[in-house]
C-alpha cells in the first residue's frame, strides 16, 4: 500500500535531491517546540487559542523586535511589524491590497519561481530587471524606472534564491532612493537574511523601512520550521495598517496566534537565538562542503561563486551545455535540482542550474555532486 503524502516534497531515498529548498530533518527542532508548547500551555492562558489580534499578538511582536534588533544591529520597534503566516502568505496579501490585474511588478531576473506564481495568480506582468554578482544593478533599475512605473519592485536582497548574491551596502542605498523618488512601493523579501554564515551582511532592507515606501518580509521558516507557517512584514505602521485592516484579517483575526505563541515561548527562552546560531554553523559547513564537491568534480565544467549565507549555489555550464537537457540523464543517475529556467522571467537561464545544501549532510551533499557530474556530458550540445 502507497502512503499518502504528508509532506511538500517527498523525498526517495535512491535520489540526492538538490532541488529541495527545505530544512533536513535533524534540524528541524522538535524538542524544542516540545518544550515551547509544555511551557506556553501550562500558563493557563487561553487567549492564543482565540481569534487574534489583526497585527498579531503584542507580546510575540515586541519579543520578536528586540530579537531583530540585535540581529540586526539597528533598532526594531513592534509597531513596525506585522504578523504573517510565511513570506508567502504576507506577498499575496500585498499583492491583494497594492496591486491590480494587469499592473506591472519589477523583479530581479532570475528570481525566486514561486514568487513568480504569485504575481500570476494576481495576474500582473512581471519585468526582469538585470542583476549581477552584487545582486540587482541600479543603473538598470533607473533607467527602466524612466519609462514605466510598476506597482512594485520585489528583490531578495540577501543570499538570493536562486543566485546567492547579497545586494551591497551602496546598491542597497541607490535602490532605496530610486524607490522613493518614483514612489515606488518595494517589497524586500529578505528571509535569508539571519542566515548570513559570518553574521556580517549589510544591513537589511527592513532597517529602513520606517523611513517610506518599504516592506520588509521575513520568516520563521528558515530559521525554526516551515510547518509552523509564521513569518512577519516589517513596514511602516501605515503600511502594515493597511495589511492589518483588510477584510482577510476583519474576518479571520491575526494569522498565527497558536504558532507566534510557540515562537515566543522560543524567543523568551532564548533558545531561538541558539538554534539560528546551530543553523548558521550547519549551513556554512554544507555550503563548504558543497563548494569544495564542485571545484573537485565539475571544476573545469562549471562556473559558480559560493555563497555568503542562505541555501543556494548557482551553477553556471559552460560549452554552451543546457541545464533542462541535463535534468533526465542527472534524474536517471540518482541525483535532481532546479533547472535555471525555472527562475527567469524571460526563457533565459538555460545554462544555469540551482543546487540547495539546506537538507543533506556533508556526504551525501558531495556523493550528489558526484553524480550531477558524471551526468554532465548528456547536457553538451552534440
Ligand atoms: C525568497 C523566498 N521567499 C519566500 C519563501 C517562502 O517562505 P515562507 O515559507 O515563509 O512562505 C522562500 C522559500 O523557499 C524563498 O526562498
Amino acid at each position: 500500500m502507497t502512503l499518502p503524502q504528508t509532506t511538500q516534497s517527498e523525498v526517495s531515498p535512491d535520489i540526492i535531491d538538490l532541488a529541495l529548498g527545505h530544512p533536513g530533518p535533524e534540524l528541524l527542532p522538535l524538542e524544542l517546540l516540545r518544550d515551547a508548547a509544555a511551557r506556553r500551555l501550562g500558563q493557563g492562558d487561553r487567549s492564543f487559542l482565540q481569534y487574534g489580534y489583526e497585527q498579531g499578538d503584542i507580546r510575540f511582536r515586541t519579543r520578536l523586535a528586540r530579537f531583530l534588533s540585535s540581529r540586526y544591529a539597528a533598532e526594531v520597534g513592534p509597531e513596525e511589524l506585522f504578523v504573517s503566516a510565511g513570506a508567502s502568505q504576507a506577498l499575496d496579501l500585498i499583492c491583494s491590497l497594492f496591486t491590480r490585474p494587469g499592473d506591472r511588478v519589477f523583479v530581479e531576473e532570475p528570481s525566486y519561481f514561486l514568487a513568480l506564481r504569485i504575481f500570476a495568480d494576481h495576474g500582473l506582468r512581471v519585468a526582469g530587471l538585470p542583476t549581477d554578482r552584487h545582486g540587482l544593478v541600479p543603473e538598470a533599475l533607473a533607467e527602466r524606472l524612466r519609462r514605466s512605473r510598476p506597482a512594485m519592485l520585489y528583490t531578495v536582497p540577501a543570499h538570493q534564491n536562486p543566485t546567492g548574491a547579497t545586494l551591497s551596502e551602496a546598491r542597497r542605498a541607490q535602490v532605496l532612493s530610486l524607490c522613493r523618488e518614483h514612489g515606488v512601493l518595494l517589497v524586500a523579501d529578505e528571509v535569508y537574511h539571519l542566515l548570513s554564515f559570518s553574521g556580517a551582511s549589510p544591513p537589511p532592507l527592513g532597517a529602513s523601512a520606517l523611513g517610506g515606501g518599504v516592506l520588509s518580509l521575513g520568516s520563521f521558516s528558515k530559521i525554526l520550521a516551515p510547518g509552523l507557517r509564521l513569518g512577519w512584514v516589517q513596514g511602516p505602521p501605515e503600511l502594515l495598517g493597511r495589511l492589518a485592516g483588510c477584510g482577510f484579517l476583519d474576518s479571520g483575526g491575526g494569522l498565527a496566534p497558536f504558532s507566534s505563541a510557540l515562537a515566543e515561548s522560543l524567543l523568551e527562552q532564548g533558545t531561538q537565538e541558539a538554534h539560528l546560531d546551530r543553523l548558521r554553523r550547519t549551513y556554512a559547513a554544507r555550503s563548504r562542503a558543497m563548494a569544495a564537491s564542485i571545484e573537485k568534480e565539475l571544476g573545469g565544467a562549471v562556473q559558480t561563486e559560493p555563497p555568503l549565507g542562505g541555501f543556494f549555489f548557482w551553477v553556471r555550464l559552460k560549452g554552451a551545455a543546457d541545464a533542462d537537457k541535463l535534468l533526465p540523464a542527472a534524474r536517471a543517475g540518482g541525483v535532481t535540482f532546479v533547472p535555471g529556467s525555472r527562475f527567469s522571467t524571460c526563457g533565459a537561464q538555460e545554462d544555469c542550474l540551482r543546487l540547495s545544501f539546506s537538507y543533506y549532510d556533508e556526504e551525501r551533499i558531495a556523493e550528489g555532486v558526484a553524480r550531477l557530474a558524471a551526468a554532465v556530458p548528456a547536457a553538451r550540445p552534440r
